[in-house]
C-alpha cells in the first residue's frame, strides 16, 4: 500500500495532470535564435486573429459600466510611451494578459535599439473607431510603433511582438503593427472548465441527463478501459462545476449530426489504425474517428469530426467518473485534461477513489446498523464545490513548479 502512495505521489510530481487548466504551452522560445523581422502585412500566426491558435473569439466591446470593466488593467510603465489622443487614458488599459506582453516587449525594444522606447498608438477603445470584431473593443490589442516612428525599425518590431508572447501579430500598416492577445481565461488564469453545463451524460436508469444537473454517487455512461466496453460509472467528484464561468471550447460537429463540446486541452478518444489513443482535443483535425455510443448496443462505433469552430459558452463542469472515461452527448471521452497519458492521469487520481470508496463502506455500514430497511444510496451525499476541485488544484500547483515552461508561456 505505501509502494502505491509513494508512485502515486512522485507521478503527481512528474506529470501535470489538473482538472482542465491552460493548454500546453508552445515551451520557452529558444535564446540566441536568429530573428527575422516580419513584412509588410504578414502575420504570425499565418491564421485570422479571432480563430483559437491565435488570440481566439471575440467576446465583444467592453463599455465603462460594463462588469467586465473590472478586468481591464492599467499600464503605468516608464518604459512605454502612451499616445493617449483621446486624451481619456484609455490606451493604457488593457487586460493583465496583454499587459504582460506588453511589458516584456517594452524591455526588447530597449535592448534591440537603445534609446528608443515602445509607443502605443491605440489601446482600448470605446468608442468604436474600429471593426465590430475588433479586439481594442475588449483591451486585448494594441497598435504599436518606435518612439522614433522609424518605420525601417516596424519588421522587427513585429518579430520582437511575435517573441515577446504576444498571441497575433500583424505588420498591419506602414504606420503600425496590431498586436493581441487570447482571452483570460483561456489562458488558464481561472483554470478549470471541460464541459459546457448542456452536454448530456446518460444515467444508470437510462435517462439523459444535463451535466448542470448530475450529481455525486449517480451512475452514469463510461466506457471501460480494460474491456473497451461500455459501462456505468460512478460519479467521484466534479473536477470543475463553476455555472458562473466563460470559456473557450472547441465544437467538434461529427458526420452523424452529433456535436461534442469541449475545451482544448481535454482529452478524447480518437480512433487509429493501431486502435484507439487518447489525444488532445486541440489535435483533432477534420476527418479523425471519434467513438460514439448508439442506444441499443453497449459496442461503440466510429464516427468522423466533419466541422470544428470555437464557441464561447457560460458554465463549466467536469465530472470524475471511477473509471475516468464519460460518454458525453454520446461520444466517449476522458475525465483528465492537460497530460496526454490516460492511464497516467488516472494514476494520480487514485487517492481520491481509494478515499471515495472508504467513505462509501462508511456510510454503508453506518445505514445498516442506523436503518437496516433504508433503501437510500449515497447518491446526493456529498455537494458539489463551485470551482476547481482542491485535489486538482494541488496538482495543478505542483505541475506549476515542476515544469513551469507549460504554464503563461
Ligand atoms: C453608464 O452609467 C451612467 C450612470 O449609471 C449613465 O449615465 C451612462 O449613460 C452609462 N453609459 C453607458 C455608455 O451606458
Ligand atoms: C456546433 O456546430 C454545429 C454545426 O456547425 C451547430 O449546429 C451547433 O449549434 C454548434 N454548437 C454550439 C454550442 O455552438
Ligand atoms: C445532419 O444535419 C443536416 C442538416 O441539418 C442534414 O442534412 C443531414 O441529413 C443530417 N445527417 C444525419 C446523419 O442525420
Ligand atoms: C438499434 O437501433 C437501430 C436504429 O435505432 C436499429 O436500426 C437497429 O435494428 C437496432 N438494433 C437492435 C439490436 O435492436
Amino acid at each position: 500500500m505505501i509502494m502505491r502512495w509513494c508512485i502515486v505521489i512522485i507521478l503527481m510530481g512528474t506529470f501535470a495532470v489538473e482538472a482542465c487548466g491552460p493548454g500546453r504551452g508552445v515551451g520557452r522560445r529558444k535564446i540566441g535564435r536568429k530573428l527575422t523581422p516580419l513584412v509588410f502585412k504578414q502575420h504570425v500566426p499565418n491564421v485570422p486573429e479571432v480563430t483559437l491558435t491565435a488570440s481566439g473569439v471575440a467576446e465583444g466591446r467592453i463599455g465603462r459600466n460594463d462588469s467586465r470593466f473590472n478586468d481591464l488593467v492599467p499600464n503605468y510603465n516608464d518604459d512605454i510611451i502612451f499616445k493617449d489622443e483621446e486624451g481619456t487614458g484609455a490606451d493604457r488599459l488593457m487586460t493583465q494578459r496583454c499587459k504582460e506582453k506588453l511589458n516584456t516587449l517594452a524591455i526588447s525594444v530597449m535592448n534591440m535599439w537603445p534609446g528608443v522606447k515602445l509607443l502605443v498608438t491605440e489601446g482600448w477603445d470605446e468608442e468604436g473607431y474600429h471593426t465590430p470584431e475588433s479586439l481594442h473593443y475588449e483591451g486585448r490589442a494594441v497598435d504599436i510603433t518606435t518612439s522614433d516612428r522609424d518605420r525601417s525599425k516596424y519588421g522587427m518590431l513585429a518579430r520582437l511582438a511575435v517573441e515577446a508572447g504576444f498571441d497575433w501579430v500583424y505588420y498591419e500598416s506602414r504606420s503600425h503593427i496590431h498586436c493581441s492577445v487570447k482571452l483570460e481565461s483561456s489562458q488558464g488564469t481561472k483554470y478549470g472548465g471541460c464541459f459546457p453545463g448542456d452536454s448530456t451524460v446518460v444515467t444508470s436508469t437510462g435517462n439523459t441527463k444535463k451535466l448542470s444537473e448530475l450529481r455525486i454517487g449517480e451512475k452514469i455512461l463510461s466506457q471501460d478501459p480494460s474491456t473497451n466496453k461500455l459501462i456505468f460509472s460512478e460519479v467521484l467528484l466534479f473536477l470543475d462545476n463553476d455555472p458562473n464561468q466563460k470559456r473557450e471550447f472547441l465544437n467538434l460537429t461529427l458526420s452523424s449530426n452529433r456535436t461534442l463540446v469541449i475545451t482544448p486541452n481535454h482529452l478524447v478518444l480518437k480512433e487509429t489504425a493501431e486502435g484507439v489513443r487518447t489525444v488532445f482535443a486541440e489535435s483533432i483535425i477534420v476527418g479523425d474517428k471519434l467513438l460514439v455510443s448508439v442506444s441499443n448496443n453497449s459496442n461503440l462505433v466510429s464516427d468522423s469530426v466533419i466541422s470544428i469552430t470555437a464557441v464561447l459558452r457560460t458554465g463549466v463542469y467536469a465530472p470524475l467518473t471511477e473509471v475516468g472515461t464519460v460518454v458525453i452527448n454520446d461520444v466517449v471521452v476522458s475525465c483528465y485534461a492537460t497530460v496526454d497519458s490516460q492511464t497516467v492521469a488516472h494514476w494520480a487520481f487514485l487517492p481520491l477513489r481509494l478515499v471515495w470508496n472508504f467513505k462509501q463502506s462508511l456510510w454503508k455500514a453506518w445505514s445498516v446498523v442506523s436503518n437496516p430497511f433504508s433503501t437510500r444510496s449515497t447518491e446526493n451525499l456529498v455537494p458539489k464545490q463551485i470551482g476547481v476541485h482542491w485535489y486538482a488544484k494541488i496538482l495543478y500547483s505542483m505541475a506549476h513548479y515542476v515544469i513551469p515552461s507549460h504554464l503563461n508561456d
